[in-house]
């Protein structure tokens, strides 16, 4: 059995369906992973030997400068990749001898819904993979219904301030926050609001579409959606090993150096592999580290503030008066740290993939969401879940060193959150656990797709 899977090349997307890609291998279907050539050897470089997974490259269009240009990625992968990937299965099909070697299967990431014609075309059966929540989904499935009420207008721009919530368990939306507002590039915008309608429909003629995130995490989202299955958390821990495809090096001192910290001591901080801060932010960020006197271990990616002029520019002296105290690193292994014992809190952007790795390990969150679903999934861990805080408010406005010190304090002291943060973990262990639901919906897909080739 021959699997073809498509993500989009950004981080947080390689890495679940990468996930996936493992656990389909693990059971002996065969996977060709195609990246864009931006990504592929990053990728390539640090899956190693690990995970038995062929992975190919298909060209972008784009030259190197065009990638940092805003929206021409997303342009390049909705309108040039799908036809280089329907190139490919015909080539691979057209050149394979043995029936077991033609691509029987096409996973690819929801948000590049023109696959799904890509899979119509070479009459190949198709899953939808979507890698955040599905209240993502739920939320594009009403975006008729927003606009007919006049929340928002034909472009996506808000018309309402008052909160959104389809479902009792789901997120409390403001209408600024929805995804597509909450990029402030009006060309991206348009990209996101309009392939957000275009995937409901292109979606909904896919075999399945599967999502990594569990029953359990967001009932309400699966009653409105019953079509979205959910197979997560798919997290490297759930397989006992390690996990594939960083962009970015990660430091290799840091568990070492968590060994060395009490137990539940350490503040965490990272915003994943997008988020930035800008460079008042940042400062006072540090002072409010500084100034909070606990061991703390900082991800500071060297683009982590925009500008050139050396952008991870730390208030004056700070790097001496933390030695000892704090690390500042510029890519941990994020599912290793989130899972160490002197971690005791996450200080995040929200971003999918960590919301996942931060609940499964009981880890309370400091929420400090950047763009896209990451205000949704704030509203999860803060209001519905109530395993974080919310730092900031959302007026904007500059974070204070004292907001961020006394925030993680209440964060530290508040017993009961932590309590709620380890019922939830225990929810998503037995979810990923034989005759969980999760565990069970995977297991069932798996059956489907090794029996596509009948
Ligand atoms: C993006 C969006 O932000 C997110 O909301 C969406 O759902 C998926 O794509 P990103 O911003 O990178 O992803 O955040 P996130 O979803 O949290 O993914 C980051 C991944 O990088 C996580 O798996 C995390 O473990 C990993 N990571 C992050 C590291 O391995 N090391 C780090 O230092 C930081």
């Amino acid at each position: 059995m021959h699997v073809m899977m498509v993500a989009f090349p950004m981080q947080g997307h390689v890495t679940p369906l990468l996930e996936l890609a493992q656990v389909l291998a693990k059971h002996d279907i065969r996977i060709t992973f195609v990246n864009t050539e931006m990504i592929h050897d990053r990728v390539v470089s640090s899956s190693g030997e690990m995970t038995p997974v062929g992975f190919v490259s298909v060209a972008d269009g784009l030259e190197s400068w065009e990638r940092y240009v805003p929206g021409k990625l997303t342009e390049a992968v909705y309108t040039v990749v799908p036809a280089k990937i329907e190139a490919l299965i015909r080539e691979i099909n057209a050149n394979s001898n043995e029936e077991e070697d033609k691509i029987r299967c096409l996973v690819y990431d929801q948000s590049i819904g023109s696959l799904q014609q890509v899979a119509l075309n070479a009459a190949i059966p198709s899953v939808a993979f979507l890698p955040a929540a599905a209240a993502l989904l739920v939320l594009g499935i009403n975006i008729p219904d927003l606009l007919r009420d006049g929340i928002i207008d034909d472009q996506g721009n808000p018309l309402k301030s008052d909160p959104v919530q389809f479902a009792p368990t789901m997120p409390i939306m403001n209408p600024k926050d929805f995804v597509w507002c909450s990029v402030k590039n009006t060309t991206i915008q348009k990209q996101i609001l309009h392939a957000m309608r275009q995937n409901n429909k292109l979606i909904n003629s896919a075999d399945w579409v599967i999502c990594n995130s569990a029953q359990d995490l967001e009932p309400g989202a699966f009653t409105l959606a019953p079509h979205i299955v959910p197979v997560g958390p798919l997290l490297a821990s759930n397989r006992l090993a390690n996990s594939a495809g960083s962009f970015f090096k990660q430091d290799s001192d840091s568990l070492e150096w968590l060994d060395q910290q009490p137990s539940s001591s350490v503040i965490y901080l990272s915003f994943g592999s997008y988020a930035m801060l800008d460079k008042a932010q940042f400062q006072e960020l540090a002072l409010g580290l500084e100034h909070g006197n606990r061991p703390f271990l900082w991800v500071v990616r060297p683009d982590a503030v925009p500008g050139a002029d050396n952008p991870r520019k730390f208030p004056e002296g700070f790097l001496e008066r933390i030695t000892g105290r704090g690390r500042i690193i510029g890519w941990a292994n994020q599912q290793k740290v989130l899972s160490h014992p002197s971690v005791a809190c996450f200080v995040s952007h929200c971003g999918w993939n960590s919301t996942l790795e931060s609940v499964s390990n009981g880890v309370p969150m400091l929420c400090w969401p950047y763009y896209a679903d990451q205000f949704i999934n704030r509203s999860y861990i803060c209001d519905i879940w109530r395993v974080g805080l919310q730092l900031g408010n959302d007026g904007g406005g500059i974070v204070t060193f004292d907001e961020i010190k006394e925030k993680i304090d209440g964060l530290l002291g508040d017993d009961e959150l932590k309590e709620r943060a380890l019922k939830l973990k225990e929810m998503m262990g037995s979810s990923v656990r034989e005759g969980g639901s999760s565990y069970q919906n995977l297991m069932n897909f798996i059956t489907w797709i090794q029996e596509c080739k009948k």
